[in-house]
Parts: structure tokens; C-alpha cells; sequence
């Protein structure tokens, strides 16, 4: 590891001390960055790590904006801070309150459930919230028949295939820009070349690639499946962080990645020197707020998703240094 790199981390674990700061991560941050954080995890496990800031004076968010609001949300006593405020999921783009407000009056009564990669503005629209390792569980806690959701038009292609309840899509354009770089070849060529593999993919991949691989789920539970499972060569069709994490914690299994150029730009703004920058400086304008309106309903969304058992572990994976 470069010695800048290590100074930096060293610095970081200094000041994250004085400062009383708890760092999350998600799945996709470099690797530099998962080594120095408190947490990293899914979506859902950031979130319910969000919500145990107790004892801790701020939340470094290491993630893209909608994760960061929702520790925002959930922790509204401490400050949470994103290391680059320009780090903006364009999945949650598809989704303005407006469509979301027709799509209610096309189907009068019918519950709404947003994926959390979604805007506040979007989210104060929903009766619910979902992540991608909550999204089954989450829309059968309903217990009614159809929902409409939105806005990753193939997460909801994985909820038809494991629900009897109706999916209504918000918008069928919906999807992420990284997962749809995944080609149902790119399965086919691996797969013959590495028998003995067991191929995980995300559900915002396409449904093709979906149904041919061997698991699906959310990056919490590929990140249980490689630490439990016997096998030793995994094919994994999600963003590339996930993969740097799985060779590093499992330096005995061979982690093959489904492209490798499948790497989340907005994920990778996130620098060392960023959140150096955050925990020396304190800037008012990496502070993330969601505006006050919407506060008290995404917060008890949240907390209700929060209570919905969902694919990963209850809370989120250690960082390993
Ligand atoms: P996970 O909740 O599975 O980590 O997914 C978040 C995400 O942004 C996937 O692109
Ligand atoms: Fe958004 Fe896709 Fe990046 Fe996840 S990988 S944060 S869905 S753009």
C-alpha cells in the first residue's frame, strides 16, 4: 500500500477518534476507504446502522447522497456529513414526486413502495421503502395484492419472480446505469470457463442475467454467501468495490468479476483526502438535511422497512483492516 495511502488512513483513524465520528460505508467504496470505516454494508445494514449513532458526535457517510439522507433521517441528533456532496445515484433520478403522484391516481388505493434509491421528495410520496435486500419481504408485509414500485424497473422484474402480489412499475425505463453494463454472454463465456462456480448477481441486473445466474441478491448477502459457502470461485455481476472486498476478505476463493468495467462513478467520488477534508474542517456543505417537511414520514418509513427482516444480517459487517 502507497505510504500516502497509509499516512492518510492513519490520519483519518486519529481524527475519526477525537471527533467522536462513526464512518459507514457501502459495499462499493474503494477499498482504502472500507478498510478505515466502522461499517460496511448494504443498504439496509447501513441503515440500521444509522440509526445506533449513540455516543458518536457525527456520521461520516461514505456512500451515495440517498444513503447519507437516510442516516440524516434516522439519526437526527448527530450531524452526518457525504465526504463529496456531488455523489448522486442517477438511478434515483427516474423518480420525481409528480410520476408518482399520476401513477396513484391511475390505480386509486393501491400502496406505493419506493426503492431507497429514490429522493426525499420522491420518498414523502411512498408508503413504503425498500432496499434490494428487503424488497420481497417489504412488499409482503402488506399483505394486499398489487403494488405499484419504483424506480429500478429490473428490481422489480426480481420481486415478480419471488411474490405472488402484483408489481406495478412506476416507470419501465427505470434501471441502473452500472448493472445494465452486464450482458447475458458475459455469464455464458465465464460460466463455461469456470464449471465449479457459483454466480451471484445483483437484482438491478437485467432479468436474463437474473434468471441464469446461481444467486441473487443484494451485496450484504453476497458478501454472506462468499464468507459461508464451500465453493471456491464466484462469478459476481455487481459494481467492482463489492469484488475488491470479497478477494480481500477471502484471499483463499477466487472472486471473478462479471465485468470489470462495472464501476459506479458517483460510488467512487469519495476520496481519503475527502474525508480528511470533512473530519479537519467540519464543512457546512457536506452537511447532508432533508428538508424538514418530509422529515417525520421518511422516518417512519424507514423505521418500518427497518423492522422487516431482510436478507442480510441485522447489522453490518465489521471493517477489516
Ligand atoms: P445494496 O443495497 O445491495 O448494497 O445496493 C445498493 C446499490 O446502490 C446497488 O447499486
Ligand atoms: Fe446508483 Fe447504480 Fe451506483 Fe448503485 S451502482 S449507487 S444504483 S448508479
Amino acid at each position: 500500500m502507497a505510504s500516502n495511502t497509509k499516512d492518510l488512513q492513519e490520519k483519518i483513524l486519529k481524527l475519526k477518534k477525537e471527533r467522536k465520528a462513526l464512518i459507514l460505508a457501502h459495499n462499493y467504496q474503494i477499498i482504502e476507504i472500507q478498510e478505515i470505516a466502522d461499517f460496511v454494508g448494504d443498504s439496509l445494514q447501513l441503515a440500521r446502522k444509522s440509526a445506533e449513532s449513540n455516543g458518536f458526535e457525527m456520521i461520516i457517510f461514505a456512500g451515495v447522497k440517498f444513503m447519507a439522507e437516510m442516516a440524516a433521517v434516522l439519526s437526527p441528533a448527530v450531524p452526518v456529513y457525504i465526504p463529496d456532496p456531488k455523489a448522486l445515484c442517477p438511478l434515483a433520478g427516474y423518480l420525481d414526486a409528480e410520476k408518482i403522484r399520476k401513477k396513484k391516481k391511475e390505480y386509486p388505493g393501491v400502496p406505493v413502495i419506493v426503492y431507497v434509491n429514490t429522493t426525499a421528495e420522491a420518498k414523502s410520496e411512498a408508503d413504503m421503502i425498500c432496499t434490494s435486500g428487503s424488497a420481497v419481504e417489504v412488499v409482503e408485509s402488506l399483505g394486499v395484492d398489487r403494488v405499484i414500485f419504483g424506480p429500478d424497473a429490473n428490481l422489480a422484474d426480481y420481486v415478480r419472480t419471488h411474490t405472488s402480489v402484483e408489481i406495478i412499475d412506476i416507470d419501465q425505463s427505470g434501471h441502473c446505469y452500472v448493472h445494465n453494463m452486464f450482458d447475458l454472454s458475459m455469464l455464458i463465456e465465464l460460466k463455461e470457463k469456470y464449471p465449479e462456480s457459483v454466480a451471484i448477481a445483483h437484482p438491478e441486473c437485467p432479468i436474463e442475467i437474473q434468471e441464469q445466474a446461481d444467486m441473487v441478491g443484494s451485496t450484504g448477502m453476497m458478501a454472506r454467501t462468499v464468507a459461508e459457502s464451500d465453493a471456491k470461485v464466484f462469478i459476481i455481476a455487481t459494481e467492482m468495490g463489492m469484488l475488491q472486498q470479497l478477494q480481500k476478505r477471502h484471499p483463499d476463493k477466487t472472486i471473478i468479476p462479471m465485468y470489470e468495467g462495472a464501476v459506479c462513478r458517483q460510488m467512487k467520488k469519495h476520496t481519503l483526502e475527502k474525508i480528511v477534508d470533512v473530519l479537519e474542517n467540519l464543512p457546512s456543505e457536506n452537511v447532508v438535511t432533508v428538508p424538514e417537511p418530509f422529515v417525520p414520514h421518511i422516518r417512519e418509513i424507514l423505521e418500518k422497512m427497518n423492522t422487516v427482516r431482510g436478507q442480510g444480517p441485522a447489522t453490518a459487517v465489521k471493517a477489516e483492516t
